[in-house]
């Protein structure tokens, strides 16, 4: 029994590099199917349901309101979901993961990056904001990350995420960043871009 609820996909394309896929608060395993297909065909896809319960929507950790982050918990969860990313390897006989997450999703990925990054190759980070007040010292050379923002986001101040951007790249992250000229949730352009950059080269 692996530690969290979740969903596997084996890969039908060996090339293709195994998703981790991390839904937004008042998700579950199923959302991000669909976007993991459509996103990088043929890989492996996991993903893992958010322990956290707010008023009943699952979540990857706990807030003390929204933007607002229960830092304690940040931690403690991206190190237990990272324990699962290495359980689900040794299960599934996987290599690291690229975290495709949204939202609350997105955050705790950035926090795996900034305190476990054996555990994931790279991520794409939907609507992502700066989950840690101070970044640790975090060595991520390598890594590839897409980070995709939306310039009218109510939750997300568009120099948050800069700063989020910002912070990986200073790591040694290969960050690429999209501003698009949206809200919070996902469109098409999302999609258009994810392709893309599953498509690019590692
Ligand atoms: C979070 O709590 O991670 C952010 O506020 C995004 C959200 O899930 O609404």
């Amino acid at each position: 029994e692996l530690s969290f609820i979740h969903r596997y996909e084996p890969a039908t394309d060996p090339k293709r590099p195994p998703l981790l896929l991390l839904h937004g608060t008042g998700g579950d395993e199923n959302d991000l199917l669909g976007l993991g297909r459509m996103s990088s065909p043929g890989s492996a896809l996991l993903s893992p349901r958010g322990k956290i319960l707010e008023n009943g929507m699952p979540r990857f950790f706990r807030r003390l309101a929204e933007g607002v982050f229960d830092e304690e918990d940040v931690r403690f969860r991206a190190n237990e979901l990272a324990d699962f990313v290495a359980e689900a390897r040794r299960a599934y006989g996987l290599e690291a993961p690229v975290a495709v997450g949204f939202s609350n999703g997105a955050n705790i990925a950035a926090a795996m990056l900034m305190l476990r990054p054996e555990a994931l190759a790279g991520a794409a980070l939907l609507r992502a904001m700066v989950p840690l007040s101070s970044a640790p010292q975090v060595d991520l050379a390598g890594k590839r990350v897409l980070m995709i923002s939306g310039a009218m986001d109510p939750i997300i101040p568009a120099d948050n995420s800069n700063r989020l951007a910002a912070s990986l790249s200073a790591s040694g992250a290969e960050v690429q960043h999209q501003m698009l000229p949206s809200g919070h949730n996902l469109s098409q352009t999302d999609l258009s871009l994810l392709v893309k950059w599953f498509g690019q080269p590692g």
